[in-house]
């Protein structure tokens, strides 16, 4: 655990506290809960405990889980409160939440049903002020919440209390912010069956619980974050209404806390230790922020913006400036896999060996061309043995619509056999099939296994369209996936033997992934996961010596330009091609969440997200590139 200064955290205005990982964090506030629980059932009195839903608490409550069934953990004196329920759902629907805390909590506990409280989301229109007022009273009448957990949305939210939201709303019917409702689009399989409305406890509800911790995990949520913790509180961020709590907390895994000032600009908020890499975040920094390229910055900016420790340091100006300059320019290479018989001594990428093996890996079909298309054209055209992974089959991300028009066109030869995944099983997220679609009747298992070979046939025209042979693709369907469900994956040692099977079998010089800092619970980021378990069953192979692993970043976001290792730059010509690829990919149309700029098209964002960071390394005074696709390096052995 990141332990700070009092120093360090004075912009946070609400204690936190930053993990490792999520399952740490978890582990931690399970452990707490678990002590809350059994020392209040030692005096003979209940623990009121407010719940939440979404990704971020599925970790806590398998380890509450663990605990009752490993050791012993009662929840028999546990009152339970949900903070929200999608309006219009029944429990049984498998996205309601009433579904979800029983699949992930209530089912595999003892704690009695008589004690769970959920906002009922089917109550009729004309009866909902009454029950939202019913919960509130039940809240009081179990003696308050001793305990919130909630998670944060996009925008901002907590429950569902969506910018807006007043600090002293109480429990009622919201209508949901578009950002959230295309966050849920997967789970329901488009955004258009995604409810309108829904019920939440309000922020004045949650801040009166005596105690409230807020979890986040993952990149996509550090902006959020750090606004609902430094900025002033407000209702544009209600999750910053929690800085008004005497008793609230965040626990957040490093890529949530990310944008936090200690961790991102930790100069300014106390003296240093000036590292290479800290000196060149500053600069890199100072550059953009005072809009001067690197090598025109002088002593003086440095000085006014609090820098002067790292000149006496490092400087003066004219030295650090060239020195930051040097290492952001030999970032960039042309050559991702090495420049054969070149001196590769500032280069990112070593000559030799050539030509390289290269894995790279892809958590869903597609991920491998918004992230790093044009580098995986590159690779191929300069020579490397280029072999890309599918991971999972992507399947659950493919509308119905999509499914129906393919089995329109299989029709005339018969429908496939389900035997085809991983196993045959099929037992995983169910398709949704949208019973007012007219078409050829397709089971749910028939339509999942066509999503798969469709986004399959995708994949591999999108190859093709790369001029990298359909036969360098290996589809893996991993069994997490396929037998999983949005939210809830679950990896196996069978997905780590997969992965490593394939490492052995190919032996790479060179290993390209994503997800590192991606939400734990999510496709990428369990692919993730899986992938780094791979390398710990593979670590003492012979292969790793001359092996380096690479990580790209997700179509929607790339990193500070100063925590980029390698930079591939693209050609307007490349990039067109880099898109022509991505559009072979047509299931996924409006598939990919949209970016900070409303853009939904997947083609879209990778292309905004390509400039984005050429148009960076154009700010700092390096060549002007149209755009450029970045790396980071990474440690196997963590
Ligand atoms: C959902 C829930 C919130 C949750 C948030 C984040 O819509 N109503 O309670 O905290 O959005 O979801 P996730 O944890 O999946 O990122």
């Amino acid at each position: 655990m990141n332990s700070p200064t009092a120093e360090n955290r004075q912009r946070e205005k609400i204690p936190t506290e930053i993990f490792p990982t999520a399952d740490e964090a978890c582990r931690e506030l399970a452990r707490q809960i678990a002590l809350a629980l059994t020392t209040r059932a030692a005096e003979g009195r209940n623990f009121v405990l407010g719940l939440a839903t979404g990704s971020t608490p599925v970790r806590l409550y398998r380890e509450l889980v663990r605990l009752h069934r490993e050791e012993g953990l009662s929840f028999s004196n546990a009152i339970t409160f949900n903070l929200d329920e999608y309006y219009g759902l029944n429990r049984e629907h498998p996205e309601s939440y009433w579904r979800f805390m029983h699949d992930q909590l209530f089912d595999h506990v003892n704690i009695p049903a008589s004690q769970i409280f959920m906002p009922d989301g089917t109550v009729a229109r004309g009866k909902v002020f009454d029950g939202c007022n019913e919960y509130e009273d039940r809240i009081a009448r179990a003696g308050g919440i001793d305990l919130q957990v909630v998670g944060i949305g996009r925008s901002g939210h907590i429950g569902f209390n969506e910018p807006g939201s007043g600090r002293d709303s109480r429990t009622r019917l919201v209508t949901l912010d578009a950002r959230t409702r295309q966050d849920a689009a997967r789970d329901f399989v488009g955004e258009a069956n995604v409810p309108r409305h829904a019920l939440t406890m309000g922020v004045g509800t949650i801040l009166a619980a005596r105690e409230v911790v807020l979890l986040a995990w993952g990149e996509s949520k550090s902006v959020i974050v750090a606004q609902a913790i430094e900025r002033p509180p407000g209702e544009s961020v209600p999750a910053s209404f929690l800085q008004l709590h005497p008793h609230a907390r965040c626990l957040l895994d490093q890529a949530a806390a990310a944008e936090l000032t200690r961790i991102k600009l930790p100069w300014l908020v106390g003296p240093v230790d000036w590292t290479p890499t800290l000196a060149r975040r500053a600069v890199t920094w100072l550059s953009l922020d005072v809009q001067r390229p690197i090598l025109k910055l002088l002593d003086q900016q440095y000085g006014e913006r609090g820098m002067a420790d790292l000149l006496t340091e490092r400087g003066p100006a004219y030295n650090l400036n060239i020195r930051v300059f040097n290492e952001t320019q030999h970032t960039v290479t042309g050559w991702p896999g090495g420049k054969p018989n070149a001196d590769d001594t500032s280069r990112p990428e070593r000559a030799s060996p050539f030509p390289k093996r290269v894995v790279v890996f892809a958590s869903e079909p597609s991920d491998e061309l918004l992230g790093m298309g044009g580098t995986l054209a590159r690779l191929f055209e300069q020579g490397h043995s280029v072999t890309v992974a599918y991971l999972t089959s992507g399947s659950l991300a493919v509308p119905d619509e999509e499914a129906l028009a393919a089995a329109e066109l299989v029709a005339e030869c018969g429908l496939p056999e389900t035997t085809e995944l991983h196993g045959g099983a099929l037992s995983g997220q169910p398709t949704v099939l949208n019973p007012h679609l007219q078409g050829p009747s397709l089971s749910p298992a028939q339509a999942r296994l066509l999503k798969f070979r469709l986004r399959r046939a995708e994949a591999r025209a999108a190859l093709r369209k790369l001029k990298i042979p359909p036969e360098r693709a290996r589809f893996l369907n991993l069994p997490f996936y396929e037998n999983g469900r949005y939210r809830q994956f679950h990896a196996t040692s069978t997905d780590f033997d997969l992965v490593a099977r394939l490492l052995g079998e190919l032996q790479p010089h060179q290993i390209f992934a994503s997800g590192a800092d991606a939400d734990p619970s999510s496709v990428a980021g369990v692919c993730f996961q899986v992938i780094h378990g791979a390398f710990a069953l593979t670590r003492e192979a012979t292969w790793w010596n001359e092996c380096r692993v690479w990580i790209y970043h997700s179509p929607e976001k790339t990193w500070p330009a100063d925590q980029i290792d390698m930079a591939v730059p693209l050609s307007p010509d490349q990039l067109a091609h880099k898109t022509a690829a991505i559009f072979q990919h047509k299931s996924q149309r409006s598939q990919t969440p949209h970016n900070a700029a409303g853009e939904s098209e997947g083609w879209l964002v990778a292309e905004r997200t390509a400039r984005d960071l050429a148009r960076l390394y154009d700010r700092l005074g390096l060549a002007e590139y149209d755009a450029i696709e970045g790396f980071r390096r990474y440690s196997p052995t963590g």
